[in-house]
């Protein structure tokens, strides 16, 4: 059969309260057009992010209810460990509360003042981790990776000969570990190939510098490995994953995405010294080294959610839902990045809004018309949250301006999706009505979650 069908039934609901639109107006104005500062129901659907959203299902809250709560050495321990060893093959893991106190770990130990961290991107929270320490997060995303048109199958790629060149250029000694994130989130969730990371391994090996994976959505990398390069197309997506790790010499991974669960995370690692210092910092942070953040059922449900996300049945109709959304959307001429990623679909806001230049923030213009639209939570990525302010206050835009819209894995029916296509375009036929917003107020870092916005005067949506 040609329709793919969800892989699942379902067995509890959650109901969606229906708001109107004076309702949501009301709610926007509130939240200081920041959906971030919006109440979850007053959202009809949200697709703030992948992360944590999930449903569970009945394996892992079956698993959830021989949860051990053990202080030490619990039974759940061992059913995450072995898990965790298993799929990644690292000697050391530690459980931790979610992917960005594995970071604070990772970089705590780790990086030192002056510090170079390379990346393919650097999510928010990692790069955050790495400048409160004093390092500085660098982006080597290959060229096709900022085109939001180009076809390339692996954009998530790293420019490895920007890495080389940083490496000759800084020392060696100055780059502490370099990362790689699958997919790469904040660059439309693409792809990263097993041929690029083989070779920014080879390089950072002739340097003697680790490689760390940053996996939080490792397992729909593995399905795009699987689909796009003709060598992998018979191999288990166990298998793709295996050999990822396996060039890695650490992990960070945040289980609110591909362990299928709500809160969780893990750093892992092959270095015994390394795993030593991780753990002292570990217990003081986090919790004793068997249960890091964790109750005793979340390690297990992640458990089990780590292998669901390796079903090849789960990643068809992932990918089945992400495609439908983003070939409708293409077909009504409406700008996104092509191909879609792995969690997400991102609309292009340059293209959307051509009217509105970086500095009025078209992502945002964007994101609060989906919400006043239909009730839609999208998220901005772009100048809000990525560009680089100067001691003076001038702001230097993001290459990308994009808002996305975040899947939430095995939540939301066909129907859902039918309607945010059906919101979407309806915001698209009066795109030239977006207004500009301005930052009234923002905190020193991380703005995007707290900031507080003002549509530009004379231009409120109707
Ligand atoms: N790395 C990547 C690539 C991420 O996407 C995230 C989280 C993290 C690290 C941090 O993990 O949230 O468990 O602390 N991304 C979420 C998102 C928040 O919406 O993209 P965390």
């Amino acid at each position: 059969m040609r329709t793919v069908i969800e892989p699942f039934r379902i067995k509890t609901t959650e109901p969606i309260r229906l708001t109107t639109r004076a309702e949501r107006a009301v709610a926007l104005q509130e939240a200081h057009y920041n959906v971030f500062l919006l109440d979850a129901e007053d959202c009809c659907i949200d697709l703030l992010t992948d992360s944590g959203t999930g449903a569970m299902s009945t394996a892992q809250w079956a698993a959830m209810m021989m949860g051990d709560e053990s202080y030490a050495g619990s039974r759940s321990w061992k059913h995450f460990e072995q898990t965790v060893r298993d799929i990644t093959g690292f000697d050391h893991i530690l459980p931790t509360h979610q992917g960005r106190a594995a970071e604070g770990i990772l970089c705590e130990t780790l990086v030192k003042p002056g510090d170079l961290i390379p990346n393919n991107s650097h999510f928010d929270t990692t790069r955050a981790n790495i400048e409160y320490v004093g390092g500085r997060a660098i982006n080597f995303l290959c060229p096709e990776g900022l085109s939001t048109q180009d076809e390339s199958p692996f954009k998530g790629n790293m420019d490895v000969a920007a890495l080389e060149a940083c490496i000759q250029q800084s020392g060696a000694e100055k780059i502490p570990f370099c990362m790689l994130t699958v997919t790469n989130n904040t660059g439309g969730g693409q792809p990263v190939s097993i041929a690029n990371v083989r070779a920014v391994k080879a390089v950072l090996a002739a340097h003697g510098i680790p490689l760390v994976i940053d996996a939080c959505r490792f397992a729909e990398n593995a399905f795009f490995i699987q689909h796009r390069d003709p060598d992998y197309a018979d191999k288990s997506l166990l298998h793709i994953a295996r050999e990822l790790f396996a060039l890695a010499d650490a992990a960070t991974m945040s289980c609110k995405k591909d362990g299928m669960a709500n809160i969780g995370g893990f750093l892992a690692c092959r270095d015994a010294d390394w795993a030593t210092r991780f753990r002292n910092l570990l217990i003081l942070r986090e919790g004793f080294p068997t249960y890091g953040g964790l109750a005793g059922r979340d390690l297990e449900g992640i458990a089990v959610g780590l292998r669901e996300a390796l079903e090849e049945s789960y990643q068809v109709y992932r990918h089945a839902t992400i495609t439908y959304l983003s070939r409708h959307l293409s077909e009504m001429g409406i700008p996104i990045v092509q191909p879609p990623g792995g969690h997400a679909v991102f609309l292009d806001a340059k293209r959307f809004a051509r009217h509105l230049p970086a500095e009025g923030y078209p992502g945002i213009g964007i994101v609060n018309a989906l919400y006043l639209e239909g009730g839609i939570r999208a998220v901005e990525l772009g100048s809000v949250m990525f560009a680089r302010r100067d001691a003076d206050g001038r702001e230097h835009p993001s290459p990308l301006e994009l808002v996305r819209l975040a899947i939430p894995r095995r939540v939301y029916t066909q129907s859902h999706f039918d309607y945010l296509i059906e919101v979407i375009a309806s915001v698209w036929q009066r795109r030239d009505q977006l207004p500009a917003h301005r930052i009234t107020w923002q905190p020193d870092f991380l703005r995007h979650f707290t900031c507080h916005f003002e549509p530009q005067q004379g231009q409120h949506l109707q």
